[in-house]
Parts: C-alpha cells; sequence; structure tokens
C-alpha cells in the first residue's frame, strides 16, 4: 500500500495501551479491503487534546479504550441510542466535522455469547463493574438474561447492579449466584498476570458457560479451571474481534473481512507467546 495525500487515517485513543492489537488487526482489515487508510495508536493523557486533533486534522474514526469510554462522550456531537444509554463509547466517526459515538462493545459481546449459547432465560452473573460490564449487562437485560452483579468494590458494583435493576453479590459470596453464565470482564488474569483468577474453582459446575473478556491470553487461568470442571468455555477474542468488525462497518459502511482480521489477531498473539 502506498500512503499519500488521500490516506484516511484512523487510531486508538487510551492508556496505556502497550497491549492493544487494534492496530493490527484494523491495518490489516483495511488492506484486505483494498482501502488507502491506516490506523496508528494514539497513547495519551490528554485524551481532550486528542479529541480536539482529530477534529483539526480531520482523523476519519477512533477506537477509545480504557480510562476514556466515558469520559470521551461529552466531547461528541452526538452519541448514539445505544452508547447513550450504556453511557460508555468505544468507537467515534468523523462525519464531515460531527464527531458520533458509538458503542460496539456491546454487539461485540452478545455475538460473542450467542454463537455458543441460548440466552433467553438464563441467568448471568457479571464479575466486575467497569465500562465493558455496563455494556455487556445492558444489552444482556435487553434480552431478557436476568442479571447478578459481582465486583471487588461494593460501591461500583452496587451502582451497576442499580443501574441493571439486578441483585449485587459481594466476591466472597459467589457461591450463592447459581448462574448458568458467568462472565468475567475484569482485567484480572490479563498477561503479563496470566496466574491470577478472581473466582473461585468451587462455583464453577458443570454445564455451566463461562466467558473471559481478556483475549491475552486466549486461554485464561479461568478459562482453564472452568473447562477442567466440565463447563463450556468462551475465550476474548470473539468479542474483541466482532467490535472490531462492527467499527470497521461503521467506519467504511463495508463488511468486515472477519476472517482477516480474526488470523491478524491470533498470529500476533501467537508471536507474544
Ligand atoms: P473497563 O472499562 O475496561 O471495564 P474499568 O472501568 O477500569 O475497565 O473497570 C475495571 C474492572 O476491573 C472493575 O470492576 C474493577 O474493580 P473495582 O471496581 O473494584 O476497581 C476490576 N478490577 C481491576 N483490577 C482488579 C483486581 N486486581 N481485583 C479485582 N477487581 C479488579
Amino acid at each position: 500500500m502506498t500512503i499519500d495525500q488521500n490516506t484516511k487515517l484512523y487510531g486508538i485513543v487510551g492508556y496505556p495501551l502497550g497491549h492493544s492489537l487494534s492496530p493490527t488487526m484494523h491495518n490489516r482489515a483495511f488492506a484486505a479491503a483494498g482501502l488507502n487508510a491506516v490506523y496508528l495508536a494514539f497513547e495519551t493523557k490528554d485524551m481532550d487534546g486528542c479529541l480536539k486533533g482529530v477534529r483539526a486534522l480531520g482523523i476519519c474514526g477512533m477506537s477509545v479504550t480504557i480510562p476514556y469510554k466515558t469520559a470521551a462522550i461529552s466531547h461528541l456531537d452526538e452519541v448514539d441510542e445505544l452508547a447513550q444509554a450504556i453511557g460508555a463509547v468505544n468507537t467515534i466517526v468523523n462525519d464531515d466535522g460531527r464527531l458520533v459515538g458509538y458503542n460496539t462493545d456491546a454487539l461485540g459481546a452478545l455475538k460473542a455469547l450467542e454463537e455458543k449459547t441460548r440466552l433467553s432465560g438464563k441467568t448471568c452473573l457479571l464479575v466486575g463493574a467497569g465500562g465493558a460490564a455496563r455494556a455487556i449487562g445492558y444489552i444482556l437485560k435487553e434480552r431478557a438474561v436476568e442479571l447478578k452483579v459481582a465486583n471487588r468494590s461494593p460501591q461500583r458494583g452496587e451502582e451497576l447492579a442499580e443501574f441493571l435493576d439486578c441483585p449485587y453479590i459481594a466476591l466472597d459470596d459467589l457461591e450463592v449466584a447459581n448462574a448458568d453464565i458467568l462472565i468475567q470482564t475484569t482485567s484480572v488474569g490479563m498477561s503479563p498476570h496470566e496466574n491470577n483468577c478472581l473466582i473461585p474453582e468451587n462455583i464453577l459446575r458443570e454445564a455451566m458457560v463461562v466467558m473471559d473478556i481478556i483475549y491475552n491470553p486466549i486461554e485464561t487461568k479461568l478459562l482453564k479451571m472452568a473447562k477442567d470442571r466440565g463447563c463450556r468455555t468462551i475465550n476474548g477474542l470473539g468479542m474483541f474481534i466482532h467490535q472490531g468488525a462492527e467499527q470497521f462497518r461503521l467506519w467504511t459502511k463495508l463488511d468486515p473481512p472477519r476472517e482477516v482480521m480474526t488470523r491478524a489477531v491470533m498470529q500476533a498473539l501467537m508471536k507474544r507467546t
């Protein structure tokens, strides 16, 4: 690909960004679609400055990640209904100078789950109360899933439980949750701390569906334990690819090349191990 005066610029803003595979995934997708576009990582503590830069330089689209998914909202001209309801954006589209925010995390998680299990009527324990848990909880509630929230800090956990209108459970009391599906949304167990796990083994029952949104490593300690206990497991790769594919669709209005994106991320993860 040749970079020239017509090259469109996209990127990700967050802090820290060291672990992000979004540049690898999106650059491969742009190339596969034959687009004259590049995607860069903007690791910055100055999110306001970054978004001013997006406007001033005509950057076409941004991914937004930790810790800016909530704070970015007040800098945008418009926020779509789902992102507004969730209270977090992970995608910005620069629509002729108007910055519009979206949330593709929710749909990404939903697609990854629906590939493996039926949702309606199930009970789901959400572990964590950050932006990811909020997005996943919101969309699962819309799908008639009965939710329970567990979190390290009771205050954040109770706030999310109130938002989702569901019970809060302390991390020490997880055995009372009795859920069909468990979704781990915290960063505990992420590389380089892959020996950590928040969930006690004894709450993992056979036939339970256990999803970890971490994709590095692909199989977290939680997922290994869950497999050993006879649970069905879902790693974080599906959600990551699906949320990225929806971003690609929003930016380019084209069908995302999912297989190319998956291969790019798998190859990058394999190189790291
Ligand atoms: P994101 O937007 O990606 O979900 P976040 O808003 O920073 O990220 O939320 C991180 C979640 O991981 C929170 O639920 C956090 O728990 P607290 O609310 O108690 O901070 C959880 N978390 C992070 N590190 C943790 C740890 N070492 N032990 C337990 N929970 C942890």
